[in-house]
């Protein structure tokens, strides 16, 4: 393939990427995907394709000796990490100076590690996040599209009420009801009435066997199920794996040209393409696309990039935090890998919170309840380009997270008041501490949509090239974002088809 042109090129394989690559392909227009990541589809020697999260290997992280796990210790002990081979594995954790990112490597991107919740976000908080999209059809056409093609579904709420392997948010829910706080319901992706089965012992177990974020090995409607099988399906797409795209250049007639490297499963690079081609999709998430305009404008490549590349970043005010329960509230030694209910104080005038009930599938009582706060922090970080090392570097201080350790504390202390609880402090790694606030799974922004790029992804000072993933949103949105990335992807994309794409 080398020095060959394909009409589109679509850059990675995750929420933004795969909805552009299937409306593309249903409109005709042959479209080359490309991922740095793998297929997750052959079993290794166990007969699995992940890993669990509790014997993880080679399989679970992104070229490491070690692995990365985001709760790293417990009793301050670190008996969760491993040490494994490099290999290119399903997750990553991407280090900047003050924050690091967790996000997925893989045909589907974020959604073979993620949580799988769906949630719409509110639609007064998205009006204010992104003032210029037309909030009607965005509630009425684009998130019940995304919805209906990701295959949201609900937990059924007897089965809830009454399962084991809910136990530990039902105790959460009583203590938050304690403290005068309410809790919703979430979506998911992850097939309930597969769980149910997991649960009688009539399907192999994945939610229920300690597997999410290094990959579910059943019940997840992951995308390479959803809009990627779909796009497949069309015939009109290809998906290169193992391929990293590099650089962007545009040749005189407009065309764009992509350098790619394709690497081996031990990193090394088996050969370097130039892939020209007519219209370029940038869906390498928040980082990743990112970087790649911000290379390209700052080594010349693409000179007309403007200033507002880099700019807008946040990490959606997330916090983990922990708390410890009473001994006669155990919160289960089983525990379901999939969230199903939140905390919503997000009409709190002073500190707006929504906080997943997150499991601690430890396999033993740990009296322990977990939980991912999602806040309104108004601090946003700057990406600029290390010309020496050829990366993008994150400025994010870590004062910039106070704001949302001050939100996540003030509801948690609360609930602690009122129960007469305490934080866990020994699951965060040393020094010991009671909120993680040095990493984030929602990477948000970098090339906002409005400001560096036109109200549809149009990146401006160019033609034909597209951002179209979380990078458009400008660090915030108030819930666990891919609906909105997806939603916002089908709006972007099918104006952007209607109007830019010669048939
Ligand atoms: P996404 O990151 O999904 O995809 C980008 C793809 O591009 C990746 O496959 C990457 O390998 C590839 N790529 C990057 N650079 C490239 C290059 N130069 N060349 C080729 N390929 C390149 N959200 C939510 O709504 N509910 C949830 O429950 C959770 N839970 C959760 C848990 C964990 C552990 C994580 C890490 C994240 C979540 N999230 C989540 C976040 C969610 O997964 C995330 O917001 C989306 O995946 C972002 O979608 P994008 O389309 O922006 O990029």
């Amino acid at each position: 393939r080398s020095g060959s042109f394909v009409p589109a090129v679509v850059v990675g394989t995750g929420y933004g990427a795969a909805v552009s690559a299937l409306r593309l392909a249903e409109a005709g227009i042959p479209t080359l995907m490309l991922e740095m990541g793998r297929l997750w589809n052959t079993p290794g020697p166990d007969g699995r394709v992940f890993c669990g999260m509790l014997n993880p290997d080679r399989r679970s992280s992104w070229f490491r000796t070690r692995t990365q796990a985001p709760l790293s210790s417990f009793l301050w002990l670190d008996v969760v990490n491993r040490d494994i081979e490099r290999y290119p594995g399903v997750l990553d954790r991407v280090d900047y100076d003050h924050m690091s990112v967790y996000v997925g490597r893989g045909v589907g991107g974020g959604s073979l590690v993620n949580g799988g919740m769906a949630v719409v976000p509110r639609r007064e908080y998205l009006r204010q996040v992104l003032p210029r999209i037309d909030s009607a059809r965005m509630y009425g056409r684009y998130f019940p599209r995304a919805n209906a093609m990701l295959r949201v579904n609900l937990i059924d709420k007897g089965w809830f009420e009454s399962t084991d392997w809910y136990r530990f948010a039902r105790v959460s829910r009583e203590q938050a009801g304690r403290a005068g706080l309410h809790t919703v319901f979430i979506p998911n992706v992850y097939d309930f009435g597969y769980m149910r089965r997991e649960a009688d012992g009539r399907v192999p177990r994945s939610a229920l066997a300690g597997e999410v974020i290094y990959g579910n090995n059943h019940g997840k409607a992951s995308l390479d199920k959803t809009y990627l099988a779909a796009a497949l399906g069309t015939g009109k797409v290809v998906i290169e794996t193992l391929h990293q795209v590099r650089a962007i250049r545009q040749e005189r007639d407009g065309s764009y040209v992509l350098t790619v490297d394709q690497t081996d499963e031990g990193g090394a690079v088996l050969r370097r393409k130039e892939i020209g081609c007519r219209y370029v999709f940038l869906g390498a998430g928040s980082l990743g696309s990112t970087e790649l305009l911000l290379r390209a404008r700052e080594t010349g490549a693409l000179p007309d990039l403007g200033t507002e590349i880099g700019r807008g970043w946040g990490p959606n005010g997330n916090v983990m935090t922990a708390r410890a329960s009473h001994l006669w509230q155990p919160t289960g030694a089983h525990q379901s890998c999939i969230p199903v209910l939140g905390i919503d104080d997000w009409d709190n005038p002073d500190h707006p919170v929504f906080a997943e009930i997150a499991p601690l599938p430890a396999g033993l009582e740990t009296w322990a309840s977990l939980y991912l706060a999602i806040t309104r922090n108004p601090e946003r970080g700057t990406f600029v380009y290390d010309k020496a090392a050829g990366r993008a570097r994150l400025r994010w201080t870590r004062d910039q997270s106070a704001p949302a350790v001050a939100a996540a504390r003030s509801l948690f202390d609360r609930m602690n008041r009122a129960n007469r609880t305490h934080y866990r402090r020994d699951l965060f790694g040393t020094p010991a501490k009671a909120f993680a606030d040095d990493f984030c799974y929602h990477p948000l922004g970098g090339c906002v949509l409005g400001r560096a790029t036109d109200d549809y992804g149009r990146v401006r000072g160019y033609r034909h090239l597209y951002v179209n993933d979380g990078a458009l949103i400008p660090g915030s949105v108030g819930v666990n974002p891919f609906v909105t990335i997806t939603a916002l992807a089908e709006r972007n994309v099918e104006r952007v088809i209607a109007e830019d794409i010669a048939r």
